[in-house]
């Protein structure tokens, strides 16, 4: 009997204590699903703000045939990329009155093609969402070259410099930290737009697509490469250009949907394979297969 009178007597402070308790492991509960959240987040690092990435892709646009692959040694497949997407807008871009002497690079990385436009354009812009990679272009725009590491296995590496050709003149180039779904507005209008791989990169590709119209000047060109890789890592389902099959069973394509959505405005000038091939060690690579698409702006 004294035991059950003094429960009785102590009733409101076990409440108490049972309130205490539950709510303690509550946010318990809510600390350790913020911290497994925050966990999620830190490894969805933009990858392209690596170290890793830099390095591969410093090599990638300014590294020498030599030093890009010691083992893949055919010159028509390590040639370099980026100074073939800038050669192809050259070729087509057509000096005339009312289209600016103006290249945009839209996804420029580390800034190779944007300085191999500076040899036609008066001025290019180079945009970038890796804060990383507008540095090493502002650093490389500065100082005409950097230093870089390539990794040979493991972690052994070899240190290599960056060099922008000498006959470039870098002060036509400027290097803007930027989103391509979102540009900024004051960019003007261009004689060319290049965007290298960088479509299947985007969260919202058609936000870029729509803006295309008001960057590219009329008679202006468009240069887009694109292996079509979509991953729902970067884009979300809902936003793919291609790589699915639509209601009635048929497939779609990235290229199909560009020719749906440029048409109002671009008419398709011609299409190539440009084979891509980046070093991660010194006997591994990836090797890609690019489809450029070129555009004309109608004065339509
Ligand atoms: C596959 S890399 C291609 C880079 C370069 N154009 C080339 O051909 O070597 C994709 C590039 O797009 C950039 N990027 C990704 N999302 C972007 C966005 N929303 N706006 C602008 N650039 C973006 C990345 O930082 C990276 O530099």
């Amino acid at each position: 009997m004294p035991v059950i009178h003094a429960l009785r007597e102590r009733r409101p402070t076990l409440v108490g204590s049972a309130v205490l308790l539950a709510g303690g492991y509550a946010l318990y509960r809510l600390w350790r699903r913020l911290m497994a959240s925050r966990g999620k987040e830190e490894s969805k690092e933009n990858v392209y703000e690596t170290q890793r990435a830099l390095s591969e892709y410093l090599q990638f646009h300014f590294g020498s045939l030599q030093d890009m692959s010691l083992y893949v040694t055919d010159p028509v497949v390590i040639q370099n990329f980026p100074q073939r997407c800038a050669e192809e807008c050259a070729k087509h871009f057509t000096q005339q009155s009312g289209v600016p002497s103006r290249a945009l690079d839209v996804g420029c990385a580390v800034g190779r093609a944007s300085f191999e436009l500076a040899r036609v354009f008066q001025e290019v812009v180079g945009i970038d969402f890796s804060l990383s990679f507008v540095n090493a272009c502002n650093q490389l725009k500065e100082k005409g070259q950097l230093p870089y590491c390539a990794t040979t296995e493991g972690d052994l590496s070899t240190q290599h410099t960056a060099v922008v050709p000498t006959d470039i003149d870098r002060s036509r180039c400027l290097f803007r930290h930027g989103d391509a779904c979102n540009l900024p507005t004051d960019l003007g209008s261009f004689g060319c737009v290049l965007a290298g791989n960088l479509i299947c990169r985007l969260p919202d590709p058609f936000a870029f697509f729509h803006s295309l119209p008001g960057l590219v000047a009329p008679g202006g060109i468009l240069v887009i490469t694109s292996p079509y890789t979509w991953l729902e890592e970067f884009t979300p389902k809902s936003r793919w250009l291609g790589g699915y099959r639509d209601d009635s069973g048929k497939e779609v394509r990235g290229f199909d949907t560009m020719k749906r959505v440029f048409s109002p405005h671009f008419e398709l000038v011609a299409e190539k394979n440009v084979p891509i091939v980046i070093r991660e060690t010194a006997r591994k690579h990836q090797w890609t297969v690019a489809h450029m698409t070129i555009w004309r702006r109608g004065t339509f």
